[in-house]
């Protein structure tokens, strides 16, 4: 059985003030451990993460990671100065980094074995466009994101990634894959990994994202196949997120 894990992505939203009074009411109405949670916050907040987070059972985490180990690369995040302070997740190949950065599957790749190197989780975002979705692409261009990942990953590392189905017509619209929808895919993304270990396809955990919200978190989560999400917009509301946590 795979334990479920929320995680926030706050994207780049946030201030001290309102970062301190989000986490004071999230550790405030967290249930018992039901499920994990994390929150990926802007890289410039996550050591108030870690000043906040450190002994709850909340996790912190970045957005984005750098491909490169260390050195001359102004603006860059390493993988190291996730962990350093304090980090379990990373983010890795999130839709806005692939169409506002450019990011390609092998870049994707890439940040994810980083992330596994410094003992990182990486989760891993993949999903279409909504041209493909009605081009009927889908499982085409998911599994392409997905194989990028199974080239570069060892059986031993697959094991400790976690994936994110995020269609990108669902991310910010309000539009949200139907439970079966975002199932279909999921268990090609499974199906997938056992194509290369059986052990970690029962072991990954795969999150949808897109839209998710109280109302339709129940319904997604009960989905065989649907491990937990990532919130965008309903994880910078206190109220939102922990319900969202209580469906899980
Ligand atoms: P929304 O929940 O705002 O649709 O964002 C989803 C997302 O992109 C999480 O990474």
């Amino acid at each position: 059985m795979r334990r479920k894990l929320i995680a926030g992505n706050w994207k780049m939203n946030g201030s001290l003030a309102a970062n301190a009074d989000l986490l004071a009411s999230i550790k405030a109405g967290l249930p018992g451990s039901a499920c994990d949670v994390a929150v990926c916050a802007p890289a410039i907040y996550l050591a108030q993460a870690k000043a906040e987070l450190s002994g709850t059972a909340i996790a912190w985490g970045g957005q984005d990671v750098s491909v490169h180990e260390s050195g001359a690369y102004t603006g860059e995040i390493s993988a190291a100065m996730l962990r350093d302070v304090g980090c379990r997740y990373a983010i890795v190949g999130h839709s806005e980094r692939r169409s506002y950065h450019n990011e390609s599957d092998e870049v994707v790749a890439l940040k994810a074995s980083r992330a596994l190197a410094s003992e990182l989780t990486p989760i891993i975002c993949v999903g279409e466009l909504l041209a493909e979705r009605e081009a009927g692409k889908t499982d085409e261009v998911v599994a392409r994101q997905i194989n990028a990942i199974l080239n570069v990953l060892d059986e031993e590392s697959l094991k400790s990634i976690v994936v994110a189905y995020e269609p990108v017509w669902a991310i910010g619209t309000g539009k949200t894959a139907t439970p079966q929808m975002a199932q279909d895919v999921h268990a090609l993304l499974r199906q997938r990994l056992a194509a290369k270990s059986a052990v970690a396809a029962e072991k990954v955990r795969i999150l949808y994202g897109g839209s998710m919200k109280p109302d339709n978190a129940k319904e997604l989560l009960s989905m065989p196949d649907i491990d937990g999400g990532l919130i965008g917009g309903a994880s910078l509301k206190a109220s939102d997120f922990l319900a969202i946590i209580n469906a899980a």
